[in-house]
Protein backbone atom coordinates (compact mmCIF):
# COMPACT_ATOMS: atom_id res chain seq x y z
CA UNK A 1 0.00 0.00 0.00
CA UNK A 2 1.51 3.24 -1.14
CA UNK A 3 1.54 6.42 1.60
CA UNK A 4 -1.66 7.78 2.49
CA UNK A 5 -2.38 10.96 0.15
CA UNK A 6 -4.12 14.87 0.62
CA UNK A 7 -6.42 14.92 -2.43
CA UNK A 8 -8.01 17.75 -4.06
CA UNK A 9 -12.10 17.58 -5.36
CA UNK A 10 -13.40 20.75 -7.28
CA UNK A 11 -16.66 19.65 -9.25
CA UNK A 12 -19.25 21.70 -6.56
CA UNK A 13 -17.95 25.00 -8.20
CA UNK A 14 -18.81 23.92 -11.23
CA UNK A 15 -21.35 26.19 -13.48
CA UNK A 16 -23.60 22.56 -14.02
CA UNK A 17 -23.74 22.48 -10.40
CA UNK A 18 -24.78 25.05 -8.79
CA UNK A 19 -25.95 27.66 -11.97
CA UNK A 20 -24.16 29.20 -14.75
CA UNK A 21 -24.52 32.70 -12.41
CA UNK A 22 -22.43 31.49 -9.54
CA UNK A 23 -20.10 28.64 -10.64
CA UNK A 24 -17.45 28.43 -13.17
CA UNK A 25 -18.01 26.87 -16.47
CA UNK A 26 -15.99 24.25 -18.23
CA UNK A 27 -14.55 26.66 -21.10
CA UNK A 28 -14.07 29.62 -18.17
CA UNK A 29 -11.71 27.22 -16.78
CA UNK A 30 -9.52 26.07 -19.37
CA UNK A 31 -9.10 29.79 -19.91
CA UNK A 32 -8.25 30.32 -16.19
CA UNK A 33 -5.62 27.08 -17.27
CA UNK A 34 -3.95 28.70 -19.53
CA UNK A 35 -3.31 31.79 -17.83
CA UNK A 36 -2.08 29.69 -14.69
CA UNK A 37 0.10 27.46 -16.70
CA UNK A 38 2.59 30.40 -17.65
CA UNK A 39 2.64 30.82 -13.96
CA UNK A 40 3.62 27.04 -13.36
CA UNK A 41 6.68 27.79 -15.42
CA UNK A 42 7.51 31.30 -14.03
CA UNK A 43 7.09 29.54 -10.34
CA UNK A 44 9.07 26.99 -10.94
CA UNK A 45 11.88 29.01 -12.62
CA UNK A 46 11.52 31.50 -9.34
CA UNK A 47 12.29 28.21 -7.23
CA UNK A 48 15.55 27.34 -9.09
CA UNK A 49 16.58 30.49 -9.08
CA UNK A 50 16.41 30.15 -5.37
CA UNK A 51 13.79 33.32 -5.03
CA UNK A 52 11.62 30.83 -3.08
CA UNK A 53 14.07 29.48 -0.07
CA UNK A 54 10.90 27.98 1.66
CA UNK A 55 10.16 25.44 -1.07
CA UNK A 56 13.58 23.85 -0.11
CA UNK A 57 13.12 23.06 3.29
CA UNK A 58 11.72 19.68 2.97
CA UNK A 59 14.77 18.70 1.16
CA UNK A 60 17.57 20.56 3.86
CA UNK A 61 18.44 17.19 5.64
CA UNK A 62 20.77 19.40 7.58
CA UNK A 63 18.25 20.85 9.77
CA UNK A 64 15.85 18.11 10.91
CA UNK A 65 19.81 16.81 11.58
CA UNK A 66 20.24 19.56 13.92
CA UNK A 67 17.07 19.66 15.22
CA UNK A 68 16.77 15.97 15.94
CA UNK A 69 20.84 16.43 17.78
CA UNK A 70 19.46 19.36 19.60
CA UNK A 71 16.14 17.11 21.04
CA UNK A 72 18.46 13.96 21.72
CA UNK A 73 20.28 16.63 23.81
CA UNK A 74 17.60 18.25 25.88
CA UNK A 75 14.50 15.68 25.71
CA UNK A 76 14.86 13.51 28.44
CA UNK A 77 15.49 16.62 31.38
CA UNK A 78 12.67 18.15 29.88
CA UNK A 79 8.91 17.63 31.30
CA UNK A 80 7.62 20.59 29.88
CA UNK A 81 8.30 23.18 26.59
CA UNK A 82 7.05 26.43 26.11
CA UNK A 83 7.32 28.21 22.65
CA UNK A 84 6.68 32.18 22.68
CA UNK A 85 6.01 33.49 19.00
CA UNK A 86 3.90 35.04 17.41
CA UNK A 87 1.70 34.61 13.73
CA UNK A 88 3.76 32.84 11.77
CA UNK A 89 6.47 32.51 14.10
CA UNK A 90 4.00 29.86 15.72
CA UNK A 91 0.66 29.43 13.73
CA UNK A 92 2.09 26.71 11.90
CA UNK A 93 3.34 24.84 15.59
CA UNK A 94 -0.15 25.06 17.50
CA UNK A 95 -1.51 23.86 14.09
CA UNK A 96 1.11 20.38 14.03
CA UNK A 97 0.42 19.81 17.46
CA UNK A 98 -3.47 20.17 17.27
CA UNK A 99 -2.85 17.72 14.30
CA UNK A 100 -0.43 14.95 15.34
CA UNK A 101 -0.70 14.90 19.21
CA UNK A 102 -4.03 13.44 21.14
CA UNK A 103 -6.45 15.79 22.65
CA UNK A 104 -5.42 14.86 26.13
CA UNK A 105 -1.44 15.13 25.38
CA UNK A 106 -1.20 17.31 27.77
CA UNK A 107 -3.03 15.73 30.57
CA UNK A 108 -3.00 12.28 30.09
CA UNK A 109 0.61 10.99 30.53
CA UNK A 110 -0.64 7.49 28.79
CA UNK A 111 -1.03 9.49 25.46
CA UNK A 112 2.05 11.66 25.81
CA UNK A 113 5.37 10.56 23.65
CA UNK A 114 7.39 13.89 25.22
CA UNK A 115 7.27 16.93 27.54
CA UNK A 116 4.02 18.29 27.89
CA UNK A 117 3.44 21.38 25.21
CA UNK A 118 2.65 25.07 25.51
CA UNK A 119 2.75 28.08 23.19
CA UNK A 120 1.96 31.82 23.94
CA UNK A 121 1.37 34.07 21.23
CA UNK A 122 -0.16 36.73 22.66
CA UNK A 123 0.83 39.11 26.19
CA UNK A 124 -2.40 39.23 27.45
CA UNK A 125 -1.06 39.63 31.42
CA UNK A 126 -3.72 37.48 32.91
CA UNK A 127 -3.70 34.37 31.29
CA UNK A 128 0.69 34.76 30.90
CA UNK A 129 0.37 35.59 34.51
CA UNK A 130 -1.45 32.74 35.90
CA UNK A 131 1.11 30.62 33.50
CA UNK A 132 4.45 32.16 35.46
CA UNK A 133 2.22 30.93 38.43
CA UNK A 134 1.93 28.02 37.87
CA UNK A 135 5.27 27.16 36.20
CA UNK A 136 7.53 28.94 38.85
CA UNK A 137 8.00 25.54 40.53
CA UNK A 138 8.46 23.33 37.32
CA UNK A 139 10.79 25.80 35.67
CA UNK A 140 14.01 23.42 36.66
CA UNK A 141 12.16 20.60 34.42
CA UNK A 142 11.26 23.28 31.50
CA UNK A 143 12.54 24.24 27.92
CA UNK A 144 11.34 27.50 26.31
CA UNK A 145 12.16 27.92 22.80
CA UNK A 146 11.52 31.58 21.96
CA UNK A 147 11.12 32.54 18.13
CA UNK A 148 11.25 35.20 16.36
CA UNK A 149 12.81 36.01 12.84
CA UNK A 150 12.80 39.62 12.99
CA UNK A 151 14.67 38.89 16.70
CA UNK A 152 12.86 42.16 17.99
CA UNK A 153 9.46 41.35 18.13
CA UNK A 154 7.73 43.29 21.31
CA UNK A 155 5.29 40.59 22.41
CA UNK A 156 7.93 37.84 22.00
CA UNK A 157 11.03 40.08 23.91
CA UNK A 158 8.62 40.63 26.31
CA UNK A 159 7.58 37.50 27.23
CA UNK A 160 11.39 36.31 26.96
CA UNK A 161 12.84 39.06 29.35
CA UNK A 162 9.72 37.84 32.10
CA UNK A 163 11.29 34.36 31.77
CA UNK A 164 14.65 35.25 31.77
CA UNK A 165 14.95 37.47 34.51
CA UNK A 166 12.79 34.35 36.51
CA UNK A 167 15.93 32.15 35.80
CA UNK A 168 18.88 34.27 36.61
CA UNK A 169 16.99 34.60 39.90
CA UNK A 170 16.13 30.75 40.57
CA UNK A 171 19.26 29.41 38.57
CA UNK A 172 21.14 31.70 38.12
CA UNK A 173 23.18 32.38 34.49
CA UNK A 174 24.11 28.82 33.73
CA UNK A 175 20.52 27.10 34.91
CA UNK A 176 18.84 30.15 32.43
CA UNK A 177 21.18 29.02 29.54
CA UNK A 178 20.75 25.40 29.86
CA UNK A 179 17.01 26.28 29.34
CA UNK A 180 16.45 28.54 26.91
CA UNK A 181 16.62 27.38 22.89
CA UNK A 182 16.35 30.33 20.41
CA UNK A 183 15.02 30.21 17.03
CA UNK A 184 16.07 33.35 14.71
CA UNK A 185 17.82 35.08 11.74
CA UNK A 186 21.25 32.57 11.48
CA UNK A 187 23.44 36.55 11.17
CA UNK A 188 21.45 39.23 11.77
CA UNK A 189 18.47 40.65 14.81
CA UNK A 190 18.81 41.31 18.22
CA UNK A 191 17.96 37.79 18.89
CA UNK A 192 20.87 36.37 17.29
CA UNK A 193 22.88 39.12 19.41
CA UNK A 194 21.29 37.68 22.73
CA UNK A 195 21.86 34.31 21.78
CA UNK A 196 25.14 34.73 20.89
CA UNK A 197 26.49 37.01 23.66
CA UNK A 198 24.13 34.60 26.54
CA UNK A 199 26.19 31.58 24.39
CA UNK A 200 22.18 30.07 24.10
CA UNK A 201 21.40 27.10 22.39
CA UNK A 202 19.97 28.07 18.67
CA UNK A 203 18.57 27.22 15.63
CA UNK A 204 18.57 29.53 12.88
CA UNK A 205 15.51 30.79 10.59
CA UNK A 206 17.14 30.43 7.14
CA UNK A 207 17.52 33.79 5.08
CA UNK A 208 14.42 34.26 2.86
CA UNK A 209 11.61 32.09 4.51
CA UNK A 210 9.18 34.53 6.30
CA UNK A 211 7.45 33.66 9.58
CA UNK A 212 4.49 32.21 7.91
CA UNK A 213 6.54 30.22 5.64
CA UNK A 214 8.81 28.74 8.06
CA UNK A 215 6.79 25.82 9.68
CA UNK A 216 8.99 23.28 8.11
CA UNK A 217 12.14 25.40 9.27
CA UNK A 218 13.62 24.61 12.75
CA UNK A 219 11.08 26.80 13.81
CA UNK A 220 8.31 23.82 13.78
CA UNK A 221 10.10 21.36 13.74
CA UNK A 222 11.68 21.41 17.08
CA UNK A 223 8.65 21.63 18.84
CA UNK A 224 7.41 19.05 16.79
CA UNK A 225 10.01 17.11 17.74
CA UNK A 226 10.28 17.39 21.21
CA UNK A 227 7.03 16.08 21.26
CA UNK A 228 7.22 13.24 19.69
CA UNK A 229 5.91 14.10 16.21
CA UNK A 230 7.39 12.20 13.37
CA UNK A 231 9.10 14.78 11.21
CA UNK A 232 11.00 12.47 8.95
CA UNK A 233 7.43 11.84 7.49
CA UNK A 234 6.13 15.78 7.58
CA UNK A 235 8.84 16.56 5.40
CA UNK A 236 8.42 13.26 3.47
CA UNK A 237 4.76 14.45 2.97
CA UNK A 238 6.46 18.02 2.08
CA UNK A 239 8.41 16.82 -0.56
CA UNK A 240 5.57 14.22 -2.23
CA UNK A 241 3.93 17.22 -2.33
CA UNK A 242 6.27 19.37 -4.26
CA UNK A 243 6.66 16.95 -7.05
CA UNK A 244 2.88 17.64 -7.32
CA UNK A 245 2.63 21.19 -7.25
CA UNK A 246 5.52 21.66 -9.62
CA UNK A 247 3.49 19.91 -13.04
CA UNK A 248 3.34 22.04 -15.70
CA UNK A 249 -0.10 20.27 -16.14
CA UNK A 250 -2.63 22.76 -14.57
CA UNK A 251 -5.31 20.03 -14.52
CA UNK A 252 -2.60 18.05 -12.33
CA UNK A 253 -1.57 20.71 -10.25
CA UNK A 254 -3.28 20.79 -7.07
CA UNK A 255 -2.00 24.10 -5.74
CA UNK A 256 -2.50 25.61 -9.45
CA UNK A 257 -6.34 24.51 -9.69
CA UNK A 258 -7.11 25.82 -5.86
CA UNK A 259 -5.44 28.99 -6.69
CA UNK A 260 -6.71 29.76 -9.80
CA UNK A 261 -10.32 28.99 -8.71
CA UNK A 262 -9.91 31.41 -5.72
CA UNK A 263 -8.67 33.88 -8.14
CA UNK A 264 -11.90 33.30 -10.26
CA UNK A 265 -14.53 33.33 -7.63
CA UNK A 266 -12.58 36.74 -5.75
CA UNK A 267 -13.13 38.28 -8.97
CA UNK A 268 -16.95 37.31 -9.53
CA UNK A 269 -17.56 39.17 -6.41
CA UNK A 270 -17.13 35.81 -3.87
CA UNK A 271 -14.07 37.73 -1.74
CA UNK A 272 -14.63 35.79 1.40
CA UNK A 273 -12.56 32.26 1.40
CA UNK A 274 -14.17 29.88 4.20
CA UNK A 275 -11.99 27.09 5.41
CA UNK A 276 -14.31 24.54 7.51
CA UNK A 277 -12.71 21.04 8.53
CA UNK A 278 -14.53 18.28 9.62
CA UNK A 279 -11.84 17.42 12.19
CA UNK A 280 -10.98 18.33 15.32
CA UNK A 281 -7.15 17.50 14.57
CA UNK A 282 -7.17 19.54 11.28
CA UNK A 283 -9.01 22.81 13.22
CA UNK A 284 -5.80 24.92 13.54
CA UNK A 285 -4.60 23.99 10.46
CA UNK A 286 -7.94 26.69 9.24
CA UNK A 287 -6.10 28.81 11.48
CA UNK A 288 -2.25 28.99 10.38
CA UNK A 289 -3.88 28.95 6.75
CA UNK A 290 -5.87 32.08 7.94
CA UNK A 291 -3.09 34.17 8.77
CA UNK A 292 -1.27 32.34 5.75
CA UNK A 293 -3.43 33.59 3.28
CA UNK A 294 -4.44 36.99 4.77
CA UNK A 295 -0.66 38.78 4.91
CA UNK A 296 0.37 36.93 2.03
CA UNK A 297 -2.57 37.96 -0.23
CA UNK A 298 -4.26 41.31 1.55
CA UNK A 299 -1.86 44.03 -0.59
CA UNK A 300 -2.73 47.41 -0.98
CA UNK A 301 -0.26 47.65 -4.25
CA UNK A 302 0.70 45.44 -6.97
CA UNK A 303 3.95 44.46 -8.44
CA UNK A 304 4.19 47.53 -10.50
CA UNK A 305 3.24 49.85 -7.91
CA UNK A 306 -0.67 50.21 -8.66
CA UNK A 307 -3.30 50.94 -5.86
CA UNK A 308 -5.36 47.73 -5.78
CA UNK A 309 -6.28 46.72 -2.10
CA UNK A 310 -6.83 43.54 -2.82
CA UNK A 311 -7.19 39.58 -1.38
CA UNK A 312 -9.52 37.94 -0.30
CA UNK A 313 -10.14 37.62 3.66
CA UNK A 314 -10.07 34.19 4.47
CA UNK A 315 -12.24 33.07 7.13
CA UNK A 316 -12.14 29.90 9.50
CA UNK A 317 -15.06 27.36 11.03
CA UNK A 318 -15.17 24.37 12.06
CA UNK A 319 -17.94 21.38 11.25
CA UNK A 320 -19.70 19.89 12.91
CA UNK A 321 -20.01 22.95 15.50
CA UNK A 322 -20.15 25.44 13.10
CA UNK A 323 -23.07 24.22 11.55
CA UNK A 324 -24.92 25.65 14.53
CA UNK A 325 -23.16 28.66 14.16
CA UNK A 326 -22.32 30.07 10.61
CA UNK A 327 -24.47 27.74 8.16
CA UNK A 328 -27.31 30.08 8.36
CA UNK A 329 -25.36 32.96 6.83
CA UNK A 330 -23.33 30.99 4.78
CA UNK A 331 -26.51 29.65 3.30
CA UNK A 332 -28.70 32.45 3.34
CA UNK A 333 -26.65 35.76 3.50
CA UNK A 334 -25.00 37.12 0.84
CA UNK A 335 -23.73 35.10 -2.20
CA UNK A 336 -19.75 36.23 -1.45
CA UNK A 337 -18.33 33.07 -0.35
CA UNK A 338 -16.22 30.21 -1.19
CA UNK A 339 -16.24 27.12 0.73
CA UNK A 340 -12.94 24.81 1.15
CA UNK A 341 -14.07 21.79 3.58
CA UNK A 342 -11.39 19.27 5.18
CA UNK A 343 -12.48 15.95 5.38
CA UNK A 344 -10.89 12.59 6.64
CA UNK A 345 -11.61 9.09 5.42
CA UNK A 346 -10.14 7.01 8.16
CA UNK A 347 -10.15 8.31 11.61
CA UNK A 348 -7.86 5.62 12.98
CA UNK A 349 -10.54 5.35 15.78
CA UNK A 350 -14.05 5.39 16.16
CA UNK A 351 -16.94 5.27 18.61
CA UNK A 352 -20.57 3.54 18.29
CA UNK A 353 -23.34 5.27 19.63
CA UNK A 354 -25.34 3.58 22.03
CA UNK A 355 -28.62 2.74 22.55
CA UNK A 356 -31.93 4.79 21.90
CA UNK A 357 -33.73 5.37 25.22
CA UNK A 358 -37.42 3.84 25.31
CA UNK A 359 -38.96 6.84 25.56
CA UNK A 360 -37.18 8.29 22.55
CA UNK A 361 -37.36 5.85 19.79
CA UNK A 362 -37.05 8.80 17.30
CA UNK A 363 -33.57 8.84 18.17
CA UNK A 364 -33.12 4.89 16.89
CA UNK A 365 -32.01 6.61 13.77
CA UNK A 366 -28.49 7.17 15.48
CA UNK A 367 -28.31 4.02 16.94
CA UNK A 368 -25.52 1.71 16.57
CA UNK A 369 -24.43 4.23 13.76
CA UNK A 370 -20.90 4.97 14.07
CA UNK A 371 -19.39 8.75 14.95
CA UNK A 372 -17.10 9.17 12.12
CA UNK A 373 -20.30 8.52 9.48
CA UNK A 374 -22.08 10.90 11.33
CA UNK A 375 -19.50 13.53 10.90
CA UNK A 376 -18.63 12.83 7.32
CA UNK A 377 -22.20 12.69 6.71
CA UNK A 378 -22.66 15.41 8.06
CA UNK A 379 -20.24 17.11 5.53
CA UNK A 380 -22.04 16.31 3.28
CA UNK A 381 -25.01 17.52 4.30
CA UNK A 382 -23.78 20.82 4.46
CA UNK A 383 -21.89 21.00 1.13
CA UNK A 384 -25.58 19.67 -0.38
CA UNK A 385 -27.26 22.70 1.74
CA UNK A 386 -24.74 25.21 0.44
CA UNK A 387 -24.63 23.54 -2.92
CA UNK A 388 -28.67 24.32 -3.16
CA UNK A 389 -28.29 27.64 -2.44
CA UNK A 390 -25.80 27.99 -4.83
CA UNK A 391 -22.75 28.12 -3.09
CA UNK A 392 -19.11 27.34 -4.52
CA UNK A 393 -17.82 24.63 -2.47
CA UNK A 394 -14.31 22.81 -2.57
CA UNK A 395 -12.91 20.33 -0.53
CA UNK A 396 -9.43 18.72 0.42
CA UNK A 397 -9.79 14.49 1.70
CA UNK A 398 -6.74 13.63 4.11
CA UNK A 399 -6.84 10.09 3.48
CA UNK A 400 -6.26 9.85 7.46
CA UNK A 401 -4.01 12.51 9.25
CA UNK A 402 -0.75 12.12 10.22
CA UNK A 403 2.39 13.53 9.94
CA UNK A 404 3.03 12.49 6.14
CA UNK A 405 -0.71 13.67 4.83
CA UNK A 406 -0.11 17.01 7.48
CA UNK A 407 3.30 17.76 5.57
CA UNK A 408 1.46 17.43 1.85
CA UNK A 409 -1.48 19.99 3.56
CA UNK A 410 1.51 22.56 4.71
CA UNK A 411 3.34 22.50 1.36
CA UNK A 412 0.40 22.40 -0.72
CA UNK A 413 -0.92 25.54 0.69
CA UNK A 414 2.25 27.10 0.62
CA UNK A 415 2.31 26.72 -2.80
CA UNK A 416 -1.06 27.50 -3.29
CA UNK A 417 -0.82 30.98 -1.91
CA UNK A 418 2.91 31.61 -4.08
CA UNK A 419 0.05 30.91 -7.48
CA UNK A 420 -2.29 33.57 -5.81
CA UNK A 421 0.19 35.89 -5.39
CA UNK A 422 1.31 35.18 -8.98
CA UNK A 423 -2.62 35.90 -9.80
CA UNK A 424 -3.01 38.72 -8.09
CA UNK A 425 0.13 40.21 -9.12
CA UNK A 426 1.31 41.21 -5.46
CA UNK A 427 4.40 39.91 -3.35
CA UNK A 428 2.79 36.87 -1.51
CA UNK A 429 6.14 38.09 1.23
CA UNK A 430 6.00 40.80 2.57
CA UNK A 431 3.80 42.18 5.33
CA UNK A 432 4.27 46.22 4.75
CA UNK A 433 1.28 46.94 6.94
CA UNK A 434 2.13 44.92 10.17
CA UNK A 435 5.37 46.19 10.00
CA UNK A 436 3.90 49.53 10.88
CA UNK A 437 1.72 48.38 13.76
CA UNK A 438 5.25 47.24 15.22
CA UNK A 439 6.58 50.80 14.83
CA UNK A 440 3.70 52.07 16.14
CA UNK A 441 4.10 49.61 19.10
CA UNK A 442 7.88 50.36 19.79
CA UNK A 443 6.99 53.81 19.85
CA UNK A 444 3.83 53.60 22.41
CA UNK A 445 6.16 52.05 24.73
CA UNK A 446 9.11 55.00 24.40
CA UNK A 447 11.68 52.90 22.23
CA UNK A 448 14.19 55.91 21.04
CA UNK A 449 15.26 56.85 17.56
CA UNK A 450 13.79 56.44 14.56
CA UNK A 451 11.05 58.98 14.53
CA UNK A 452 9.61 57.38 17.50
CA UNK A 453 8.95 60.11 19.82
CA UNK A 454 6.75 61.89 17.06
CA UNK A 455 5.37 59.07 15.72
CA UNK A 456 4.06 58.50 19.32
CA UNK A 457 2.35 62.26 19.45
CA UNK A 458 0.95 61.19 16.08
CA UNK A 459 -0.62 58.10 17.42
CA UNK A 460 -1.65 59.38 20.45
CA UNK A 461 -3.27 62.37 19.11
CA UNK A 462 -5.76 59.99 17.45
CA UNK A 463 -6.32 57.13 19.47
CA UNK A 464 -6.16 59.15 22.78
CA UNK A 465 -10.00 58.92 24.01
CA UNK A 466 -11.89 61.82 23.46
CA UNK A 467 -14.11 62.15 26.24
CA UNK A 468 -16.94 63.96 24.24
CA UNK A 469 -17.66 60.98 21.93
CA UNK A 470 -17.64 58.67 25.09
CA UNK A 471 -21.18 57.45 26.20
O1 LIG B 1 4.29 35.58 8.95
C1 LIG B 1 4.96 36.52 9.33
O2 LIG B 1 5.96 36.92 8.70
C2 LIG B 1 4.60 37.25 10.58
O3 LIG B 1 3.37 36.81 11.06
C3 LIG B 1 5.67 37.06 11.65
O4 LIG B 1 5.90 35.68 11.84
C4 LIG B 1 5.26 37.69 12.97
O5 LIG B 1 5.00 39.04 12.76
C5 LIG B 1 6.36 37.52 13.99
O6 LIG B 1 7.55 38.06 13.53
P1 LIG B 1 8.93 37.63 14.09
O7 LIG B 1 9.10 36.17 13.83
O8 LIG B 1 9.93 38.45 13.36
O9 LIG B 1 8.93 37.90 15.57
Amino acid sequence: MGQPQVRFYYKNVLADVISSEHGITLAQLKDLAKKTEALISWLNKERKDGKTPYRDLPFRAEISQQVKKLVAEIKDECEIVVVFGIGGSVLGNIATETALNPYFYNIDDRQRRGPRFFVFDNIDPVQFGSFMDWIEDKLDKTVFNVISKRGDTAETMSQFMIIRRMFLEKFGFDGYKERVVVTTGAKKGLLRRIADTDKLRSLEIPDGVGGRFSVLSAVGLFSAAMCGIDIDALLGGARDMDARVSREDFFKNPAAIIAAINYYFYNQGKKISVMMPYSYHLKDLADWYRQLWAESLGKAEDLKGNEVHIGPTPVKALGATDQHSQIQLYREGPNDKLFTFLQVDDFGTDLTIGPAPDCAPELKYLAGKKLNALLNNEKKATEYALLESKRPCLTVLFDKVDAYTVGQFIYLYEVTTSFAGALFGINPYDQPAVALGKAATFALMGKPGDGYEKLAQQIRSMTDVDTAYLV
